[in-house]
């Protein structure tokens, strides 16, 4: 709300408090628009000053090149609207560089540049393509109205017009434009709700995974950070075959964000191995390996069980393969389903390799850690019998980035 004299009130303007006479007549009521005729009024009966709100009125453009359609359009909508006489296109894409107005009502017929040409050129520009523009023109033929139409004006209405339809249809064109913009507003936070809710549950996710995964390496303290170690190298592996685009059917249809975390529940199973056998200092017989390759369908049931009681969930899929398969080898020599090539998901494959990697440069209780160039040769040894030979051509490529990793150890 502002004080100002009556002088500078105008049309459009509404009355922010009732203006009542030095009798204690009402002249206006709060909320009332300020026309010409309660001017006047308040001139009559002196009222020099009034309280208005701080309203801006809707700013539209009239470009014509015709200055008595200029001189009467403004007239008539003046009243209503801060309207902006414009005598040709050029001058209306200056006036847009500092005012964006709420509507653009636009001739066809002008020198230079037409009014066809003008929309093409507002609708190609971002910060213009959303400004409203009805065309007025006295081209009454179906195919002109129809060009303008189809060029993105929202109207189309033809000279000589009637001013009270005029009117009617720029506010009610106004409204329309209000409201979708208000629906894109909604949206717009929608969308942002919808992001942030979604980055809690899966931040949450993830916390109690990494919970999990904790517990899980917690028992098996020989190996210690392996669980985050693997989720690094493998990330070192996809950003390769990403790169390289390699394997990308494949991977059409992963859902990255949830491959790296899922990962983590790849020996989730080693929960239910006993303490003798998972720390056990010196190789493991025949029965207790037995024992300790269970790891693999007890992890499997363990995430079936929850996809059981959760919807289809990409994250879960990634994680049961992983889990499933990361000790079968390419040559079907592997546990727990002999699986051999391809008929391993990717997934497995992958991670067989930052795994056995991992399992080599750490110490063990039955072994000392390899260095990372003994490593690197191991897993290359390995081409073509455990490991997918094309996933060990990408590790070669970055297995210098292994043993940046491994080095932090
Ligand atoms: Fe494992």
């Amino acid at each position: 709300m502002k004080s100002i004299p009556r002088k500078h009130a105008e049309p459009g303007q509404i009355v922010a408090q009732k203006i009542l006479n030095s009798d204690g007549v009402l002249l206006a009521e709060k909320g009332t628009e300020i026309s010409e005729k309660l001017l006047r009024l308040l001139e009559q009966q002196n009222i020099e000053t009034l309280v208005i709100e701080e309203r801006e009125r809707k700013k539209i453009f009239l470009v014509d090149d015709n200055m008595t359609n200029l001189t009467t359009g403004k007239a008539m909508l003046n009243e209503q609207y801060k309207v902006y006489p414009v005598p040709s296109a050029d001058i209306m894409f200056n006036l847009l560089e500092n005012i964006i107005p709420n509507m653009i009502l636009l001739d066809i017929d002008m020198p230079d540049m037409n009014g066809y040409e003008a929309i093409k050129r507002l609708k190609s520009e971002p910060q213009w393509e959303e400004i409203p523009v009805i065309f007025l023109t006295s081209k009454t033929d179906e195919g002109s109205e129809l060009e303008g139409l189809s060029l993105g004006a929202i109207d189309y209405v033809a000279k000589p017009f009637s001013a009270p339809l005029l009117l009617k249809r720029i506010e009610n064109h106004l409204i329309t434009e209000r409201q979708k913009q208000q629906l894109k507003e909604f949206n717009t936070s929608l969308e942002e709700m919808v992001r942030r809710k979604t980055a809690q549950v899966f931040n949450l996710q993830n916390a109690v995974l990494s919970t999990v995964a904790d517990l899980v390496e917690f028992r098996d303290d020989v190996t210690g950070g392996h669980i985050s170690r693997t989720q690094k190298f493998l990330k070192l592996l996809l950003d390769k075959l990403v790169e390289e685009k390699i394997y990308s059917d494949e991977m059409s249809n992963w859902d990255m964000d949830y491959l790296l975390p899922s990962a983590q529940l790849h020996d989730v199973g080693k929960i239910a191995i006993s303490d003798l056998i998972l720390n056990k200092p010196g190789k493991l017989t025949d029965e207790e390996f037995n024992i300790m390759k269970t790891h693999v369908t007890i992890g499997v049931a363990a995430i079936k069980k929850i996809e059981q009681n959760a919807e289809e969930h990409a994250f879960l899929r990634h994680a049961r393969l992983i889990a499933g398969t990361h000790h079968e080898k390419w040559d079907g020599s592997g546990y727990p389903s002999g699986l051999s090539g391809k008929d391993i998901p990717l997934e497995g494959r992958l991670m067989a390799i930052a795994d056995v990697y991992d399992a080599l440069i750490s110490v063990r209780p039955y072994k000392k850690a390899f260095s990372t160039q003994e490593a690197r040769q191991i897993i290359e040894k390995g081409k073509g019998t455990h490991f997918d030979p094309v996933l060990v051509d990408v590790f070669s490529k970055v297995a210098d980035k292994f043993a940046a990793v491994a080095r932090d150890l």
